[in-house]
């Protein structure tokens, strides 16, 4: 079965290529690479060849020296190549990953969120259509879920009221999602609703490459543990991170800080290919939370990176970070019921894995 996976070069598509190949899968990845590096490509293969060497499962009988993976340069919203893609491919299912993703820069940029996420929806749709490929999986995010619900958030919580142009470029596609699955019914669509994706694949050779300075949280514990001691690729760290900033003491939580379910991505990777499966046994668009179901404070992930990872890890507690709520997580029965997925590592194996792909870069 061959899969296509724009954006499979980013953070959460590479993992799922490696997941997909160490699967018995063909992959077809597209990007850009305007939030990834072409070296990934090669990274994808090496990691899925450490993976599969370890599976102790051989019944796939893989061709290690000859992974089914192609690589294309060019953008979802050329619908000249994409359709030369599927010219060139028998494509049974796509992953669409690829999209802006940063919250701040959608704020200041809205029509280039709009632009990119929605058009390279939309042009897809249409390519897919054209080649009678109805099974898609897309990357959407908690943060479609309106900030006033009771947690733990179920897809049947209230969505909408998003507070910034990214937010609403899921929203919108999940809308067109639904509604083409309305007038078609041969389409058979998951709605992947992300929650906190962190860590990296166990080998260290692929993980996440924020731009610039980071936002999130675990890849900003990450470089300030590196400016402990390590630089990135020989360069001092900046003075921003010689201590986290820590948004906020005083939410009602049980110390104080933001609750996030946070999710190795390796998990999360795993339950794309669990979702490709579910494409076969459904129709219609449907939206599915993947999370562990688990939140955790930002002292939680503080202390357990340095406890682990046995690296000190400064911070200060400032004030809240505008737009932020006190927790956020899942309830994730429904992907364990419609996915037979569950994630199953736990936050001692993504600080690990988060440090051990930030040391090997700094090598
Ligand atoms: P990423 O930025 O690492 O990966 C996205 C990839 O898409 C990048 O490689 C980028 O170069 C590529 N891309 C962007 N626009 C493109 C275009 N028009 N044509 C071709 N390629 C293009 O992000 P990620 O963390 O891997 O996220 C993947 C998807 O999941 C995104 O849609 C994101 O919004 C969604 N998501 C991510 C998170 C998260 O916390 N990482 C949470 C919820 C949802
Ligand atoms: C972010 C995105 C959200 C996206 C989600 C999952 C923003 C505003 N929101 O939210 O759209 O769906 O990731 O990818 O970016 N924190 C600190 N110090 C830091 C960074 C974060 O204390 O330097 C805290 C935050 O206040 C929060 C927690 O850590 O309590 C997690 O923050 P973050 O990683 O940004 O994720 P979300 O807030 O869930």
């Amino acid at each position: 079965m061959k899969i296509l996976l724009t954006g499979g070069a980013g953070f959460i598509g590479s993992h799922t290529a490696v997941e997909l190949l160490a699967g018995g899968f063909e992959v077809v990845v597209v990007d850009n690479y305007s939030n990834s590096d072409v070296s990934v490509n090669d990274r994808i293969v090496q990691a899925a060849k450490w993976q599969i060497s370890r599976q102790k499962d051989d019944k796939l009988k893989i061709d290690m020296d000859n992974l089914p993976i192609t690589f294309y340069y060019g953008d979802c919203r050329d619908g000249m190549f994409l359709d030369s893609v599927f010219r060139e491919n028998e494509i049974d299912a796509v992953i669409h990953f690829a999209g802006l993703k940063a919250v701040g820069e959608s704020v200041e940029k809205p029509l280039a969120y709009y632009d990119n996420n929605l058009g390279s929806t939309l042009v897809l749709l249409n390519v897919m259509k054209d080649h009678n490929v109805k099974k898609l999986i897309f990357s959407s995010s908690a943060t479609v879920y309106s900030g006033d619900n009771k947690m733990p958030l179920d897809e049947n919580s209230k969505t909408g009221n998003c507070t910034n142009p990214y937010g609403w470029t899921k929203y919108m596609i999940e809308e067109i999602l639904r509604d083409e699955a309305l007038a078609d019914k041969e389409w058979s669509i998951a709605l992947l609703r992300y929650f906190n994706p962190v860590g990296a694949h166990a080998s260290g050779l692929i993980g996440e490459e924020p731009n610039g300075i980071p936002n999130n949280l675990m890849p900003y514990i990450c470089r300030v543990a590196a400016g402990q001691g390590l630089g990135i690729r020989g360069q001092k760290l900046g003075k921003e991170y010689q201590k986290l900033k820590v948004f906020g003491n005083d939410y009602p939580t049980k110390d104080g800080t933001g609750v996030r379910d946070y999710i190795h991505v390796v998990d999360l990777a795993k339950g794309h290919v669990a979702a490709v499966s579910y494409l076969y046994r459904h129709s219609g668009a449907e939206a599915i939370n993947l999370g562990t179901g688990q939140g955790y404070s930002v002292l939680d992930m503080v202390q357990t990176f340095a406890k682990v990872n046995d690296v000190p890890v400064p911070y200060e507690i400032t004030g809240r970070r505008a737009g932020d709520v006190a927790e956020v997580y899942a309830n994730p029965a429904k992907a364990k019921k419609e996915l037979l997925w569950q994630a199953e590592l736990g936050l001692e194996d993504m600080v690990r894995d988060a440090w051990g792909y930030m040391v090997k870069k700094c090598e």
